[in-house]
């Protein structure tokens, strides 16, 4: 495959809020406790923005980093890409303002939004766009501020979320490795199962819906059928993105999966053959933050020193739409 284009991962950040919350602190504002919170979800702490604190201040600080470890600034990239949900302004887009806050000028700047799948979506967007030559060198971040749109009345949902942003550098190289392919998939027609709605469409009978001053509601939803349509998609989409690139189970070396649920994880752990020393799980310590689970989960993994050179890495993630996706990437950095 030497010479052809590939898309190649050449640096990895992480930025977490400084503000730990652990489930025996919910535990003192909802009717919850960590033994629930821990057996339905394997959550026991997540980090929370401070005030003022916008996504865009953890989309930079992650962008830093993945710059750093790539040995290059904000003057040698071609384009900027923010996955959220959890956007500071309505307008302009989160990617325009990290891009200013990074000292950045000139190039392309969108944000992705694809809820949770938003990094998955985006890799595989930046993946053809960089095969066809378009940009050399790009910035994908993923960021979310969930603790913004979450009711902290609702014991349903509030446990589950938490703030954070990871970033990668993306390098186009004629050379074997980076990112092998992907598979994406949606079906709106599950668009009511989790969503988060303007104020203007909350029901005039629901007075109980928490909305916030910017006139967004609440995360509402309705759990254990999320639950049972992301374990079948994601198992589907984990064999479909092997299978499409010749590949099987046993030539995986890291599952690095969406952090929503450590019982969703482990399905399709298991789905893989896949030993739990082989997954990337960081739902306990980060829970569920939404586009930026799957780059914070890769941050971890390149931290701790765990990944190595040419192994084989397959990320998933599934998030309200329904929408989902896989890639597969064969690790850069390293010897
Ligand atoms: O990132 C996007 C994708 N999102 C997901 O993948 C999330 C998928 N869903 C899930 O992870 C799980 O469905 C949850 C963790 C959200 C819920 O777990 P579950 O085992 O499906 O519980 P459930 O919703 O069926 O609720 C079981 C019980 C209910 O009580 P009753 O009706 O049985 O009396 C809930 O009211 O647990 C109750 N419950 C709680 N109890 C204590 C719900 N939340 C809590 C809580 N603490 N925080």
């Amino acid at each position: 495959m030497t010479g052809s284009r590939r898309t190649h991962i050449i640096g990895v950040g992480g930025y977490l809020p400084r503000r730990v919350v652990t489930n025996a602190e919910l535990a003192e504002r909802v009717d919850t406790s960590d033994q629930w919170i821990v057996e339905r979800t394997g959550i026991r702490q997540r980090h929370l923005a401070a005030d003022g604190e916008r996504t865009s201040d953890l989309a930079a600080a992650a962008a830093r980093q993945a710059l750093e470890v790539a040995g290059v600034t904000i003057d040698d990239i071609d384009a900027l890409v923010v996955a959220t949900t959890t956007p500071d302004l309505i307008f302009p887009s989160t990617a325009a303002i990290v891009q200013s806050k990074l000292g950045g000028a000139g190039f392309p700047a969108w944000d992705i939004q694809a809820v949770c799948a938003g990094f998955v979506y985006g890799l595989a967007q930046l993946d053809a766009m960089m095969r066809a030559g378009m940009f050399r060198r790009v910035l994908l971040i993923g960021a979310e501020t969930m603790s913004r749109i979450l009711n902290w009345d609702d014991r349903a949902t509030c446990v589950l979320f938490g703030d954070g942003a990871g970033a990668v550098v993306l390098e186009q190289r004629a050379e074997a490795g980076g990112v092998i392919g992907s598979v994406l998939h949606g079906d709106g027609a599950h668009r009511d199962l989790l969503k988060a709605q303007y104020g203007s469409d909350v029901p005039r009978d629901r007075p109980d819906f928490h909305t916030d001053a910017a006139g967004v509601a609440a995360i509402a939803m309705r759990g254990n059928e999320v639950f049972r349509v992301a374990v079948k998609s994601l198992g589907a989409v984990v064999g479909e993105v092997l299978a499409a690139h010749n590949l099987t189970e046993s030539d995986v070396d890291w599952l690095v999966p969406h952090q929503a649920n450590l019982r969703i994880i482990n399905a399709i752990a298991k789905r893989l053959t896949l030993p739990e020393e082989r997954v990337a799980i960081t739902v306990g310590i980060h829970a569920n933050t939404s586009a930026a689970s799957v780059p914070l989960a890769l941050a971890h993994l390149h931290q701790q020193g765990r990944l190595q050179r040419d192994q084989l890495l397959l990320l998933e993630s599934f998030g309200a739409g329904f929408v989902w996706g896989a890639n597969l990437v064969r690790w850069s950095l390293g010897e």
